[in-house]
């Protein structure tokens, strides 16, 4: 594969898009270092396209709703972990310190994450925490929405813990922040508007005797369909009285896509107090970006100085067995 050396992340800074990526994980408030065990997103909207480093995805059947967009890369490191240990996710836009404004004000929608084997099967992925408008307040509020009033509101900080007992092992966390603001269409009848997805993927290695195995869960691509009512949601509906599509009544409640959450999840989430940022709070620029599934790799100055150095045809390999990720080299 063509990797590796164009793995270098992805930023401008000052970009209009509010897109929003994980940063780092904090384990029992200790943080485990700057995109340390993250799949970070690899760039996916072209060089002349505004830039930023993760464009929303929208088509709910391609492999990049599974971990993003170069998913399947391995980070080179993992991150060791116990059952019962309280992990906060980091999720940024433009840099890493608590005056970044996570994702933009208007992306209201749920969070979720899951768990799976690492690497995933079939049907592997399990919902071990999920928060959606979790307040509807009277009209021309918006409520409060997991996205923007919750983990943007908290700097960046969404909150899971590791199930009690849970076999020892090499697993994913695949969390994400789904943005409605243009959800009241479906992306299958109009690819201007559409659901955004923000799916970000961590390694983890968890430790211990637990006993516990997942049960069957869901697939990325697979839990996801333009015909669930969480995916095609008129989100205006919690700031208008009649819906902007239908012009009908609103719907107040919102079905929160994908499975119910596992019983063998922890009921209740805690925010752990975390302590300092190790590592950088900006991004490199990017070198890398996709586009119709080319990767384009690039030398980078600044945004309107860009030498393209190589392109290939990007195509997502999954591997069905266990690999140990390639040894780490500093990238942050
Ligand atoms: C959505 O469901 C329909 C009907 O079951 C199915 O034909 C379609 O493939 C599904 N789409 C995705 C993206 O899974
Ligand atoms: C995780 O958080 C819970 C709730 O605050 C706490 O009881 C527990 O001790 C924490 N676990 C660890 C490993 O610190
Ligand atoms: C946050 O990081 C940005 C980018 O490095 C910087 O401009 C800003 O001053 C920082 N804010 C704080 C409070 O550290
Ligand atoms: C696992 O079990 C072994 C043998 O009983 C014990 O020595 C070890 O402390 C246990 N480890 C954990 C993390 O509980």
């Amino acid at each position: 594969m063509y990797i590796s050396s164009v793995l270098l992340l992805p930023l401008l800074s000052g970009s209009a898009y509010a897109h929003t990526y994980i940063w780092g994980v904090f384990v029992n408030g200790v943080d485990q270092g700057t995109f340390r065990g993250i799949r970070t997103p690899a760039y996916n909207g072209g060089p002349n396209a505004g830039g930023y480093a993760n464009s929303p995805v929208k088509d709910v059947g391609s492999i990049d709703l599974r971990c993003n967009v170069l998913g399947d890369i391995q980070a080179p490191d993992t991150l060791k972990v116990q059952p019962g240990d309280n992990l906060t996710f980091d999720w940024h836009h433009d840099y890493r310190n608590d005056t970044d404004d996570v994702i933009a004000s208007s992306h209201h929608g749920p969070s979720l994450i899951y768990i799976s084997p690492d690497p995933p099967t079939e049907n592997s992925f399990v919902k071990i925490w999920h928060e959606g408008l979790y307040e509807s307040l009277p009209f021309p509020k918006p409520g409060k929405w997991s996205t923007t009033s919750n983990v943007a509101k908290n700097f960046g900080h969404m909150n899971v813990r590791i199930p009690k007992d849970l076999k020892a092992g090499f697993y994913l966390l695949r969390a994400e922040m789904i943005g409605l603001h243009e959800g009241e269409s479906s992306f299958l009848t109009n690819p201007r508007r559409g659901a955004q997805f923000y799916p970000d993927c961590v390694q983890i290695e968890v430790t211990g005797n637990g006993t516990v195995d997942l049960p069957k869960g869901v697939s990325f691509p697979g839990a996801y369909n333009y015909s669930d009512p969480g995916i095609v949601y008129d989100v205006y509906c919690s700031t208008e009285t009649k819906s902007r599509t239908t012009g009908g009544p609103c719907t107040t409640t919102y079905p929160i896509p994908g499975p119910t959450v596992w019983s063998g999840a922890w009921a209740e989430t805690t925010a752990v107090s975390v302590g300092p940022v190790s590592g950088t709070t900006t991004a490199a620029p990017w070198s890398t970006w996709i586009q119709n599934s080319v990767v384009t790799s690039a030398t980078y100055t600044d945004r309107r100085s860009v030498t393209v150095v190589g392109s290939s045809v990007y195509v997502a390999k999954w591997s069905t067995t266990y690999q140990t990720p390639a040894v780490a080299t500093k990238r942050w």
